[in-house]
């Protein structure tokens, strides 16, 4: 036992010297040919790379509600895209290195014209897509092309029905745009609404992100020109378009107080004139109605004195901006 003690004591008295004697070489090693520098250079080089590399990255736009405001009197933009998110809904910056993960996206109306753009550009920045259409007005043909791409599913169902799914955004197409579709069946047309309904029922349940593609005839048959953000409109309730108009009055208002009351992030884009290929060529819209009337080799047809103006937009174009909006 006393041997035992003596050795603990003895290994006691000699373990500062061995700790002392350690530190002193490791501290030699480090001053020796500037090595302290040239680590301390190190850690100030790669923490400067961390903190100054989300800044230099490109982020998307993003307009905030407090952006709308500044909106309604700044220069007209087509399409008019407004977004409402709560205030903890910015995006959230990763670290070098770390991969976007892949979004899980639903595009209603997606076999139709502009529909189909999207799904294009969607699938190509690497998101998974399920499209959900009734094809009244969409053809599969617009999306054949990805049939075979696993990330890709087309659902034909009337989104007048509810469904389940889990999603991270929901663009919500669907909806007879031109007037000889949407005056077609009109009582389904402003039945259309049961589908916004139910779409931005599904973004509360799964807290996804939700994107209305409105219409510049929300403004009806308007009293200014151009219309601003500012202008609420001049719409004929009992007409032959209200079927389409208010319809997409409605759906806005829904998206709003889904947004007011329930805190989804909603996105209201007023489409202007769109044009581009995949175009239904005999929906009676001005661009096509020229396309067709040309290649028919008809003359074509000017409704009114020729005075009237409108605003056009390529498809791609505007496909951007729904995806940065
Ligand atoms: N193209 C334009 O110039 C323009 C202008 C203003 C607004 N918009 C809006 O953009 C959206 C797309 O327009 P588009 O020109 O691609 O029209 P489109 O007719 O080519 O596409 C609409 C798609 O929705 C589908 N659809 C319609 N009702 C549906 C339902 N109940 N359930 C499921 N699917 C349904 C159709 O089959 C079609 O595929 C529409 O909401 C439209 O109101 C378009």
């Amino acid at each position: 036992m006393k041997q035992l003690h003596r050795q603990s004591s003895l290994s006691k008295q000699h373990r500062p010297h061995h700790r002392s004697s350690l530190s002193r070489s490791l501290a030699s090693y480090l001053l020796r040919e500037h090595r302290l520098l040239f680590v301390l250079l190190g850690f100030l080089l790669a923490s400067s790379f961390f903190l100054l590399y989300p800044a230099l990255a490109p982020h998307p736009i993003s307009l905030s509600s407090s952006a709308y405001a500044a909106t309604t009197t700044s220069a007209i933009r087509n399409p008019r895209v407004f977004s409402f998110s709560t205030a903890n809904a910015s995006p959230r910056r990763l670290p070098v290195g770390v991969r976007k993960k892949p979004l899980r996206v639903v595009v209603t109306g997606g076999a139709g014209f502009v529909g189909s753009h999207l799904v294009d550009k969607l699938l190509a920045r690497g998101d998974s897509v399920i499209v959900i259409d009734n094809f009244f007005t969409g053809r599969k043909e617009n999306v054949a092309h990805h049939l075979a791409n696993p990330r890709f599913e087309l659902i034909r169902h009337d989104v007048v029905e509810p469904i389940l799914l889990e999603v991270d955004q929901i663009y919500h197409l669907a909806c007879p745009a031109s007037p000889v579709h949407y005056k077609f069946n009109p009582i389904k047309t402003i039945t259309n609404v049961m589908g916004t309904l139910n779409m931005l029922g599904l973004a509360k349940r799964v807290g996804a992100r939700f994107l209305l593609t409105s219409t510049s005839e929300v403004y009806g048959d308007p009293l200014e020109h151009p219309q601003k953000e500012s202008y609420w409109g001049h719409v004929n309730p009992i007409g032959v378009r209200s079927c389409y108009d208010e319809g997409k009055r409605t759906a806005e208002t829904l998206a709003m107080d889904y947004h007011r009351s329930a805190g989804v992030e909603v996105r209201i884009a007023r489409i202007f004139n769109t044009y581009g290929p995949r175009m239904c060529l005999d929906d009676g819209r001005v661009v096509s109605n020229f396309v067709a009337q040309t290649l028919r080799k008809q003359p074509m047809t000017v409704y009114g004195d020729g005075k009237q103006t409108r605003s056009f937009q390529y498809v791609s174009d505007l496909v951007l901006d729904l995806l940065m909006g």
